[in-house]
């Protein structure tokens, strides 16, 4: 039978301990880099093996590595002195892209397998690992009028192939090396994460910034047709990037949660239909909707349960819809513009 661990207090986290945030040069680890110098934290290592001129973020005094995780010397350079790691980095994008580079998506398992290693014999003191909904079993999500998952909806498993079933065994790494050799780790359930600093073009963008790029494109060449992958009809939630960075610290750094997979998610259910009306409301046009049903279009329903986050920590994503897409629409039309004048913008 398995003995549960004693949770043993660490001391609390200090301002210049060091913390590794690994896929910094993209949306979620940049904006967490940038969460965390805001809140006063004065060395950070942010990692990616992007070119540096290719990050959505620098953030000021952070120590940019351009190195490739997925290579175990590389982890060891990384994880070396590190507090706490953030392991962020994945070869990943929106639908159009995990249904069509499944191997890649599977690849990444070499990233969190030598990361968690290298944490490990840092002798790093928590690990955060950012999991998905994409782990959950597809067989719950046929309907768009769908149940929200919780937690426990992982197993029997049925993930989604490549990403999700990627993302289920590195989960079980996080909790072996928990359950086996006591390094504290943290997972979170990340659901559709948006907002500025983000992919917004070249194949890996997600519905929100897709379609927040397909309306300003429809405006700036006056052609007022946007078409939609699949029908219209599935729902999602979305969560705004702000709610995601401050969810994963309050995750991290609860030790009841150690090991523990965990939905962060918003509760808030759209169609993709819905969420177009959405846009074209922010840009004030109504546009005519084409159809290609035979694009990717993903599960038919997908929404995160809230009850077990509203439970341990006393807090769930709260920014709605409205107002979160307001400034993504804006970010991402500030890009637009810059590109079309010829300046260098990141898009993923
Ligand atoms: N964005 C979402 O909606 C969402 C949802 C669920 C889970 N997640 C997870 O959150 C994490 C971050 O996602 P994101 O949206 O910020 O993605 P992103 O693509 O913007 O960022 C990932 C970064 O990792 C880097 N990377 C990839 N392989 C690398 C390697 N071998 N070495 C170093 N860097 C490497 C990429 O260059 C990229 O900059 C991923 O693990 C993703 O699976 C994201």
């Amino acid at each position: 039978m398995e003995t549960k661990r004693v949770v043993e207090k660490d001391s609390p986290l200090k301002k210049d301990d060091l913390i590794v945030i690994t896929g910094a040069g993209g949306f979620i680890a940049g904006n967490l880099a940038l969460y965390f110098t805001k809140k006063g934290f004065t060395r950070i290592r942010a990692v990616d093996k992007k070119p540096l001129y290719e990050w959505y973020q620098h953030v000021p005094g952070a120590e940019n590595l351009c190195l490739d995780v997925s290579h175990e010397e590389n982890c060891r350079r990384v994880c070396e002195g590190a507090v706490e790691v953030y392991q962020l980095a994945a070869d990943m994008g929106g639908m159009g892209f995990i249904e069509r580079f499944r191997v890649e998506c599977l690849r990444s398992i070499l990233i969190n397998t030598h990361m968690i290693e290298a944490a490990y014999r840092a002798g790093t003191r928590r690990y955060f690992y950012p999991s998905s909904a994409c782990a959950y079993n597809v067989l719950l999500q046929q309907d768009p009028k769908v149940r929200a998952l919780k937690e426990s909806d992982a197993y029997p498993a049925m993930a989604e192939r490549g990403y999700g079933w990627e993302k289920l065994i590195s989960e079980m790494f996080c909790q072996e090396y928990w359950a086996e050799r006591g390094m504290k780790t943290h997972i979170a359930r990340f659901h559709n994460v948006y907002g500025p600093n983000g992919t917004w073009d070249g194949g890996r963008e997600k519905a929100p910034a897709a379609l927040c790029r397909k309306v300003i494109e429809a405006i700036d060449k006056q052609d007022m047709n946007i078409t939609l992958w699949g029908d219209g009809t599935p729902t999602r939630s979305f969560m705004y990037i702000d709610d995601c960075t401050k969810g994963i610290d309050m995750i991290m750094h609860c030790d009841e949660l150690i090991a523990t997979p965990i939905n962060l998610g918003s509760h808030e259910l759209v169609s993709i239909n819905r969420l177009l009306s959405k846009v074209e409301k922010i840009a004030g046009v109504k546009l005519k909707r084409h159809y290609d049903l035979n694009a990717p279009r993903g599960v038919a329903g997908r929404n995160s349960d809230n009850t077990f986050i509203r439970k341990m920590l006393k807090w769930e994503p709260k920014t709605s819809l409205d107002d979160g897409l307001a400034i993504t629409y804006a970010w991402i039309k500030e890009q637009y513009l810059k590109r079309k004048a010829g300046q260098r913008v990141g898009i993923g």
